[in-house]
């Protein structure tokens, strides 16, 4: 075995002994590196790491998909809890704040990260923030920002900006790891659109397999046209396994099940690599 990746977090979980909040935080080890690609909205990841046998100390970089509180909440508890600082990455608008969600019928809720870069700055060994990809450690990528090119595809619900301004959530980012059995792309809430993540992939590798996309899809609010041409799309990439879960939405779920080999997402799960 190459390494794994285990979720140590997200919305739904089977196991006994493990908390389950609305979040993502995926464990990797991979070459000897350890990594955490989110954290979760709270220190839950630190009850389910002990929980799962697993030691975060010597972890050596923690990477952020996106601004949002459910992404990036568990960093303050985590990073006073470890003994020896990691180092963080991110894409710079991961610590713009505030970041609002307008719903119907209720005032508009700041749903961006809890923190500023001066409460986590002292608790790193380095902060990199930068827009663009970056291979993080051996085999192991950040795709940086995604270009929005697919004409189906949007955010998805009404993130705004202070200024009121439609949020683009530039700050989107996945996580691939370049396994044995081909490349696993990581989302974390994949607001610049699934589709739009894999022609970023595939731009990045274009001649390795896709074997797996793994989190959150945000489809939740997807129209019936959006989900089938994102099931073509996968079909058409050749991605063997989709996992989905957090904010993929059980109507995209039911639907991704019955035209593509979908599997749920779940606290806990393991995929060797
Ligand atoms: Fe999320
Ligand atoms: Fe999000």
């Amino acid at each position: 075995m190459k390494g794994k990746i285990l979720t140590l977090l997200e919305n739904s979980v089977r196991h006994r002994g493990l908390l389950a909040e609305h979040g993502i935080s995926f464990y990797i080890e991979f070459d000897n590196n350890k990594l955490l690609f989110d954290v979760g909205q709270s220190g839950v990841i630190l009850r389910n790491a002990q929980s799962l046998g697993i030691n975060l100390e010597g972890l050596s970089w923690i990477a952020l998909s996106h601004n949002h509180y459910d992404h990036t909440g568990g960093l303050l508890p985590l990073l006073k809890y470890l003994d020896k600082k990691p180092k963080l990455f991110a894409h710079p608008d991961a610590f713009l704040r505030p970041r609002y969600i307008f719903s119907p019928n209720t005032s508009p809720r700041d749903v961006g990260n809890p923190y500023s870069l001066s409460d986590v700055e002292p608790l790193c060994e380095e902060i990199v923030l930068q827009s663009y990809g970056k291979e993080i450690v051996s085999g192991i990528f950040l795709t940086g920002e995604i270009e929005r090119k697919t004409p189906f595809e949007d955010v998805g619900d009404d993130f705004r900006l202070a200024n009121g301004d439609k949020d683009p959530i530039w700050d989107d980012q996945s996580l691939v790891i370049d396994a044995p059995q081909g490349l696993m792309v990581l989302l974390g809430c994949g607001h610049s659109g699934l589709v739009n993540t894999l022609l970023k992939v595939r731009e990045l590798f274009p001649s390795r397999p896709i074997e797996a996309v793994i989190g959150g899809f945000h489809l939740g609010s997807a129209s019936p046209e959006r989900l089938k041409a994102t099931a073509d799309a996968l079909k058409e990439f050749g991605v063997n396994q989709v996992i989905g879960g957090h904010c993929t939405g059980w109507k995209a779920s039911l639907f991704l099940s019955q035209n593509v080999k979908f599997f749920p997402l779940f606290t806990g799960m393991l995929i060797e690599l």
